[in-house]
């Protein structure tokens, strides 16, 4: 199994294109760019699933050698693409997809409802490619094999979907290469770190894991807002190193970086906090190979 990752921002990316804060400022001046959370994985190397589609997934495709067609051809090695959570930083890029041949989005009931209703993507898009909704429920194999289990982790809805029913907002998935029973765990957004997220993490060989903010106060210093970490949905990297510390055989690669946060630049000091702890962040098109 292969896992490329396409991008590990957090909605609007770093820079952010409307913001002159010291960490913005600094990410334009260096170069450092990072882009929105997303990953693509194939059990075989040539069958390829997106997992969440992000704002700059047309960018993310081109960088990725592995993800263009063969020459003389327009057969996407893309077969289709699950998504995490309905949050528009995880699914603005299906626009991007409406020049696929055909496209099966894997979600939730909830996470399909939004795209139907609050935000009617699949219709919109249904006009220009044949899109196939499969509910996603766990149990599946993926084409290329790979086994998908997944764990409810929390009921936020994106804000435009305020309104809506449903449980299983948001999710995180293990996927498991059948050849060689290695798997990886993607969790983008973690509220908490309960029962349920410890059993699907349990002997997993590498786990993504929701690095939005670095600690809970992050957003209240940086901007004056109200909003701590955890009640934005995110567990700050801080409070998940105690636990990490748990699982010595697994490797913890934190994605989905906020502007705001220090460790998305490569010199900040806090990393020693990381790397203490047998941690790190996800780097752009990092490549993880699970055989
Ligand atoms: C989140 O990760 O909490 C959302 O994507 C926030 C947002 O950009 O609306
Ligand atoms: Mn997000
Ligand atoms: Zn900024």
């Amino acid at each position: 199994m292969r896992v490329r990752v396409l991008g590990t921002a957090a909605g609007g990316g770093l820079p952010q294109w409307n913001c002159g804060c010291e960490s913005c400022c600094r990410a334009a001046e260096l170069g450092t760019q990072r882009t929105q959370d997303c990953l693509a994985i194939s059990g075989d190397g040539t069958s390829w699933y997106l997992v969440n589609a992000s704002p700059d997934l047309r960018t993310q495709l081109l960088a990725t050698p592995e993800l263009r067609p063969e020459p003389g051809t327009r057969r996407t090695p893309v077969e289709g693409v699950l998504l995490t959570s309905a949050e528009l930083d995880h699914t603005l890029g299906l626009v991007t997809l409406r020049e696929a041949g055909r496209l099966t989005i894997h979600a939730t009931a909830a996470v399909h409802r939004a795209l139907r209703q609050a935000f009617p993507i699949t219709e919109v898009i249904g006009n220009y490619t044949t899109v196939r909704s499969e509910e996603i429920a766990g149990g599946q194999v993926l084409a290329g094999g790979i086994a998908v289990e997944l764990v409810g982790v929390g009921d936020k809805r994106p804000r435009y979907a305020s309104g809506l029913p449903g449980a299983d907002w948001v999710v995180a998935y293990r996927f498991t290469d059948a050849a060689s029973g290695r798997s990886l765990v993607y969790a983008p957004c973690l509220p908490a770190w309960n029962e349920a997220f410890e059993r699907i993490i349990d002997g997993a060989d590498i786990v993504l894991l929701d690095g939005t903010f670095h600690t809970e106060d992050e957003l209240t210093r940086s901007s004056g807002s109200d909003r701590p970490a955890r009640s934005m949905g995110h567990l700050p990297i801080r409070a998940a190193l105690p636990e990490i510390a748990r699982h010595p055989g697994t490797r913890f690669l934190f994605t989905h970086l906020n502007n705001t946060n220090p460790l998305a630049h490569p010199d900040a000091p806090e990393h020693a906090e990381l790397r203490a702890a047998g941690a790190a962040i996800a780097e752009e098109r990092q490549l993880l190979v699970l055989e």
